[in-house]
């Protein structure tokens, strides 16, 4: 049986061939569903290992490494691959005993080719954009959606369009949309605001939506899930934590893993926790009164790229959690860029939003949610030249209401060999920092 489209509320159906985000009876998110059935006798472990490290498209993508799991019935000359994925699992021991566990990994999305995980969306999206035929694709963002975006559509000889919120766009992910040629719009709007126009601007142009209430973006994002858990050799962590905005991630992992589970490829689901920014909380605040309706509310955090109060996945994170017996947690703006900076000095990187997987880990487990021999899986989901103002300022100590632990200052000195040498004594001798 050929993949189909899903509410995942009445169970409606749809053809994938069909422009659709939601369900036209009842309003639903829709997922795409594959004939298991047929795919548990088609994939394997060995399959996936098979692929690992090929030359050839389109398996070369750490996307497409899964075709059969993302989309089976795809031709691959429609695939638009860049390729993404094949991220690095790093196992950083020093963190770890910092957040208080035996074993951290830390998977980084912001390894992909423009530098968060919304590559491995985008190259599904833009994929089924070939399939409609669609010429022109858009979407609201943050930041990281714009300049994947961007660059895919590119890629792919449509035509692209970002709408922005006017302030507070990381500089890294402006530069990256208006470099990869889309058609950028600035926007006196928060993201919330600029996702329901770019949905009804869609309707009335026939522009294909590209924000992580297409469910093609979301079959990418499970490679995430797929993807750690073969480096991991197909053992299963305890824990997987994820910074939480639209919830496109946390819906995409929850459906990943209960697909693996029902394909055999893996014996039992790791526990979801995804961490929110606590000015920008409202999946926690449901959380709170046990996954009670959304409340949207007016979103503020250093963490640009999760500052979102109205999320649009809301239903499937809160099936996930379900699914998983997952936990969400909020931090604030301090501890993100506490946890930022320790990041950072481990030479990985990331972006403000990132961290909140780290900070997350360390509070859960001062909690005792997630125990000390537990192994956890945190996902960076983008890189760390994102948003330099954060990372100076930060060290500079010019972020509002925020301060460094052991900041990193530059230090200007004279042009001679003497005062060079003369400084790096003083810093070795711990007379300046
Ligand atoms: N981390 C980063 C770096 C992001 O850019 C985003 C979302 C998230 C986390 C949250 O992921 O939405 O799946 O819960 N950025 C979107 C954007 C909203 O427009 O770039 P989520």
């Amino acid at each position: 049986m050929k993949s189909i489209l899903q509410c995942m509320d009445c169970g409606r159906q749809y053809p994938t061939d069909t422009v659709r985000y939601t369900c036209e009876t009842c309003g639903g998110l829709l997922d795409v569903q594959h004939d298991l059935e047929m795919l548990r006798t088609q994939v394997s472990r060995e399959l996936f290992d098979r692929r690992l490290g090929s030359l050839d498209f389109p398996f070369n993508s750490g996307v497409w490494r899964y075709k059969e799991l993302v989309y089976p019935d795809i031709p691959s000359e429609l695939i638009v691959s860049r390729p993404e994925g094949n991220t690095n699992l790093y196992a950083v021991p020093r963190l770890a005993g910092w957040a208080g566990v035996d074993t951290l990994y830390l998977k980084h999305e912001g390894e992909n080719p423009t530098g968060s995980f919304k590559d491995r969306g985008m190259t599904g999206g833009l994929t089924q954009a070939r399939v409609l035929g669609m010429t022109r694709v858009a979407c609201a963002s943050t930041g990281n959606t714009s300049a994947s975006l961007a660059a895919y559509a590119a890629w792919s000889g449509i035509q692209g369009i970002v709408l922005f919120q006017n302030k507070q766009v990381a500089l890294g992910k402006l530069a990256q949309a208006v470099a990869y040629g889309a058609v950028c719009v600035r926007i006196d709007a928060d993201f919330d605001q600029n996702l329901a126009l770019v949905r009804e601007l869609s309707d009335r142009l026939g522009i294909y939506v590209l924000n992580s209430v297409n469910p093609f973006r979301l079959e990418g994002q499970k490679t995430i899930m797929f993807e750690t858990i073969q480096q991991l050799r197909w053992q299963v962590p305890d824990w997987i934590v994820v910074p939480g905005g639209n919830l496109g991630n946390s819906s995409a992992f929850g459906k990943a893993l209960c697909e693996l589970r029902e394909l055999g490829l893996i014996d039992r689901l790791p526990r979801l926790a995804v961490i929110q920014a606590e000015g920008a909380n409202p999946l926690y605040r449901s959380f709170q009164n046990g996954l009670a309706p959304l409340e949207p509310l007016k979103a503020d955090t250093i963490a640009t790229a999760i500052k979102i109060g109205n999320p649009v996945n809301f239903p499937k994170a809160a099936r996930a959690l379900r699914w998983t017996d997952g936990v969400v947690e909020q931090v604030t703006d301090q501890e993100i860029m506490d946890a930022k900076a320790l990041i950072d000095a481990q030479g990985i990187g990331c972006e403000p939003a990132s961290a909140c997987s780290l900070a997350g880990v360390r509070k859960l487990v001062a909690q005792g949610a997630i125990k000390p021999k537990e192994t956890v899986v945190g996902i960076l989901t983008g890189h760390v030249l994102k948003d330099p103002d954060a990372t100076i300022g930060y060290h500079a100590g010019t972020l509002p209401g925020l301060r460094a632990e052991q900041p990193n200052h530059p230090h200007e000195v004279p042009a001679t060999v003497d005062a060079i040498s003369d400084l790096l004594m003083a810093l070795n001798s711990g007379r300046e920092r």
